[in-house]
């Protein structure tokens, strides 16, 4: 009776699996080969193959669908795309806002910061956080950028000679010093040894968040609370949080009038606050969380590529350096103010070229909230859709030898495709920082340049990329340094 009533629920639940499935548009999307059972589950990518499987899935189509479950009536799918037309599309949106189900391993972090909130609470948060980022206000962080590059500088000094140097972790020091002092207008001078323990807890979190996304036992919560993990993630938040606070509290008694002082975005918040009484402590301190986040490791990689890219490329280095010298003659450590950045033109277009091939953020993704009708394919409500910016950047119909690095491609460089580009993402959910992390990239870039000759390792160190919350590279990003005199 039991075996007959089991049978009668599963042809029962095939079915309707099955008619929800062939309802909906996604089956029409061009499936890779997969196990027939399980669907895709076996090739899921791990951070070090996500590039090479994720290229190779996107052989069988510009948009693929991936599943797990049975071909017929799979128990979960989703989307993966290198389409310009869908990227336009979902960026382009207004109903396409909510980020996909794999972000909400930072939410223990972030918790409803910009990052990862949606709907009406995201969109009163962005208008509110948008003037915190005007150019006047970005302005007063050029002297934040040059003071903390020259702490960086002059660490470099002692790797100057030495067969190679792994830059990216000297750089991660160097961006969270600024986003730091910046976000939260507190020196934490990790760079000098200070603070390790909030450096820790940063690596932990980045770790264990990633994991997650891996893994199937600790992605669950459920399960993740039998973890080792689930204790040390608890024990690195205490860190975190608790520095914010910390931070946080120690303002709240101070006023903001009328004043010339520098003022980091959480004094901003908190005059906003005051003044309007719009935010909450514990909002103010979620977006403190999210720009501490956002506004380290995806500069850090931004940083450590563009030098292996010169380092690469001595022409194009060379040219850097010519405009370093138009700019301020032979003078290496000049008082470079916002002007001076906003003339590093041809700086600003191998920034961008870097970018494009090693976008520091490789990979977003969106969840649909309701079903949308894309070309006439119904794509269902609770779809979850990965955005491939690595492959869109290497599309050939836009960047002609997508492979080749090529700055001058960003000269008068005129689209009239504007999805084709998108490091800092588009549309209402673009990178609210990406003025501040092209200025500080500048900033941090044209310094060393004017210091030293960033040169390729012998033999030369090739990347092995990895898609981590940013951009890595598994075995290092490896140059050497020469002093230049
Ligand atoms: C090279 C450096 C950077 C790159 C490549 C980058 C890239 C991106 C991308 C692609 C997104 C969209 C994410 C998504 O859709 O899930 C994003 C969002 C965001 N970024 Fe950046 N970012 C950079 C630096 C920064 C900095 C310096 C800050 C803060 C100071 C920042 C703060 C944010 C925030 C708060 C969001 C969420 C915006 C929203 O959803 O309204 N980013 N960034």
């Amino acid at each position: 009776m039991l075996v007959v009533a089991a049978f009668i629920l599963t042809a029962v639940l095939y079915f309707v699996f099955k008619k929800h499935h062939t309802e909906n548009g996604l089956h029409k999307f061009p499936e890779p080969p997969g196990n027939f059972f399980v669907g895709h589950i076996l090739q899921a990518p791990s951070t070090e193959n996500a590039i090479a499987v994720t290229s190779k899935f996107l052989d069988y189509g510009k948009t693929i669908r991936l599943r797990c479950g049975p071909a017929a009536c799979p128990i979960i799918e989703g989307l993966v795309t290198k389409d310009y037309n869908l990227i336009e599309f979902i960026l382009s949106s207004n109903k396409i806002l909510t980020k996909s189900e794999n972000y909400k391993f930072l939410r223990a972090w972030l918790r409803n910061g910009l990052l990862l909130s949606d709907g009406d609470y995201w969109k009163r948060h962005r208008k509110i956080l948008t003037p915190a980022f005007h150019f006047e206000i970005l302005k007063q962080f050029v002297d934040v950028f040059e003071l903390v590059g020259d702490i960086f500088v002059k660490k470099l000094e002692k790797y100057e000679g030495m067969s190679s140097v792994d830059l990216h972790p000297l750089v991660i020091l160097l961006t969270l010093d600024i986003i730091s002092e910046t976000a939260m207008g507190t020196k934490i001078d990790v760079q000098s040894g200070h603070n390790s323990h909030y450096l820790k807890s940063v690596k932990e979190i980045c770790r264990i968040v990633i994991e997650r996304a891996f893994s199937p036992i600790s992605a669950f919560d459920f399960s993740f609370w039998l973890c080792k993990d689930y204790y040390k993630q608890k024990k690195a938040l205490k860190v975190l949080h608790g520095f914010t606070s910390e931070v946080l509290n120690s303002k709240k008694g101070q006023v903001f009038e009328k004043t010339t002082k520098k003022m980091a975005f959480l004094d901003l918040l908190l005059k906003f606050s005051r003044d309007e009484n719009v935010l909450s402590n514990d909002e103010i301190r979620e977006e403190v969380d999210t720009f501490m986040f956002e506004g380290h490791d995806t500069t850090a990689a931004g940083i450590c590529f563009i030098l292996y890219c010169l380092a690469d490329h001595p022409d194009v280095q060379a040219k850097v350096l010519q405009e370093q010298k138009a700019l301020f003659g032979d003078e290496k450590n000049p008082a470079v103010a916002y002007s001076d950045l906003q003339n590093m033109k041809y700086l600003e277009c191998v920034i961008k070229e870097t970018c494009r091939l090693y976008p520091p953020v490789p990979v977003i993704g969106r969840y649909t909230t309701e079903e949308v009708n894309f070309e006439g394919y119904l794509i269902p409500k609770r779809t979850n859709i990965v955005l491939f910016i690595y492959a869109l950047h290497r599309n050939p119909d836009f960047f002609p030898e997508p492979e080749k690095f090529r700055p001058e491609r960003f000269e008068n460089f005129h689209t009239s495709f504007p999805y084709a580009y998108i490091p800092f993402s588009a549309g209402a959910r673009n990178c609210i920082g990406q003025k501040f992390a092209m200025l500080e990239m500048k900033s941090v870039i044209s310094k060393v340049v004017r210091h030293f000759e960033v040169k390729p390792t012998q033999p030369r160190h090739e990347l092995k990329l990895s898609v981590e919350a940013v951009l890595k590279s598994v075995n290092g990003i490896k140059v050497v340094l020469k002093k230049r005199h």
